[in-house]
């Protein structure tokens, strides 16, 4: 599907956008590691959830769809998983991808694994590796990539890991292995990343215990073998997809545009900082508690941005947001430095190299500098549009690139916009009705 976005003015209205990604996989995940019926609300129905649900089906829990966004696990505890009799397909989620490793680690039975072309490229090592210590056999293709089986055992070893990289997906890998092991499994990362496996899991029964280090690293212990209690979840707006109703009013001058019930999760609001540090104005309105996550509707005025050094340690709370950050630092006063984004080469796309070389595309002055991104924003003028970019398998490219064509002086065209499905379904419809001109073009 090839998607165009037009140049539009200033944004207004309210918008809701989707449940957390991050939050749905687990709520299904750890639904099936109690014993006995879960219920979640507000689940996030993009194609990437949905191929964790159909895995989670294929190794014998009961998932059913009860109405929109409303769904009941009948969960088989820890370590009740049984043997898949075909291929599990992640699609294009690590994050399901990842976490499926972890779980499927400590049953003695062997699964193969796969996704689309994207997950296929990108690296697993960074979950083998551990879960490789804890006592699970991978088979698969060179440099650590899907299709890959998991040789688990009922026998899991509990480690004490020390992570090269702050992510979130090896961090729950190796608690949701750590589950199923005999005693403490602990995991340290240089910095905090997302915390929501170890705030749902502890909701459900599980000891988990977290310690900061002076050096700013993070310490994450869990006790093996709980029984977990089957549990109510009510998944909040994701973030991350707030990102592009909020940049997009951030960069146009005049607009004011309200996002509800968005998490708050200060791990995630990387990028509300940086949009404020630019001078936009966001204004959180009632913080209120959902499903055990902090959040907020977001009142978003535009008006003129500066250019922003965004410091490396800030990169785990916005990891995802650098695409859109990008594309408004190209209207920004000044030049804008992201610093510190090597884990951005290995996302759903090579984002550093596709946003560098598509906005070059659209007219703006980018480098790349280690790996570091440089934006040097025009001052307010649209950049050039007028082109049209692939979105690579990737669906925060697709979206950036479509917020992008609506403050551009000739319109965006994304190729392989469908990639928008597997996060944010209805994402032309609620920017739209916020005043984009978005529309699906004929190949
Ligand atoms: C996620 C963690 C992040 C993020 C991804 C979702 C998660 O990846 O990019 O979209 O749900 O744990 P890393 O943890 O690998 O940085």
């Amino acid at each position: 599907m090839q998607l165009r976005a037009a140049p539009c003015g200033a944004l207004a209205g309210t918008v809701r956008v989707p449940g957390d990604k991050s939050i749905s996989h687990r709520s299904l995940m750890f639904s099936a590691m109690a014993v006995g019926e879960s219920r979640i609300e507000g689940l996030l129905e993009g194609e990437d959830v949905l191929a964790t649900a159909h895995a989670l089906e294929k190794l014998g829990v009961e998932v059913a769809r009860t109405g929109e966004g409303a769904w009941t696990v009948h969960g088989v505890g820890v370590g009740g998983l049984a043997e898949p009799a075909d291929v599990l397909d992640m699609g294009n989620a690590g994050t399901g991808a990842r976490l499926m490793m972890g779980l499927l680690a400590g049953h003695s039975f062997t699964s193969v694994m796969t996704g689309d072309r994207s997950l296929r490229s990108r690296p697993m090592g960074r979950v083998m590796t551990p879960l490789a210590k804890m006592g699970v056999g991978f088979v698969g293709r060179s440099g650590n990539r899907l299709p890959a089986a998991i040789v688990g055992t009922r026998e899991l070893l509990p480690i004490t890991y020390q992570s090269p990289v702050a992510s979130a997906q090896v961090k729950s890998a190796i608690l949701l292995a750590g589950l199923h092991a005999q005693g403490i499994t602990t995991v340290t990362e240089p910095l905090p990343s997302r915390d929501h496996t170890e705030r749902m899991l502890a909701h459900m029964g599980a000891t988990v215990t977290s310690e900061t280090a002076p050096d700013g690293s993070l310490t994450v212990s869990i006790t093996g073998r709980p029984e977990l209690r089957p549990s109510s979840f009510l998944v909040p707006s994701d973030p991350s997809s707030a990102a592009f109703p909020v940049a997009a009013a951030a960069v146009a001058e005049g607009s004011r545009v309200v996002v509800e019930g968005v998490c708050v999760n200060p791990l995630r609001t990387g990028l509300f900082t940086t949009l404020m540090e630019m001078g936009a104005g966001i204004m959180e309105q009632n913080r209120r508690t959902v499903g055990g996550e902090t959040v907020a509707d977001l009142v978003v005025r535009g008006g003129r941005l500066e250019g922003v050094e965004v410091p490396a340690g800030r990169a785990p709370s916005m990891i995802d947001e650098y695409p859109v950050l990008s594309v408004v630092a190209a209207l920004a006063h000044g030049t804008s430095r992201m610093r510190g984004l090597s884990e951005l080469r290995v996302k759903e796309s090579d984002r550093l190299a596709t946003m560098a070389e598509g906005l070059a595309a659209c007219g703006a002055a980018v480098e790349i500098e280690g790996d570091d991104l440089i934006v040097h924003g025009t001052g307010g003028r649209p950049v050039r549009g007028g082109v049209t970019i692939d979105a690579k398998l990737d669906h925060r490219i697709a979206m950036s690139f479509l917020v992008m064509g609506g403050i551009a002086r000739e319109p965006v065209t994304v190729l392989g916009a469908e990639a928008i499905l597997t996060s944010f379904p209805g994402f032309v419809e609620r920017m739209n009705a916020l005043g984009t001109s978005i529309a699906e073009v004929a190949a």
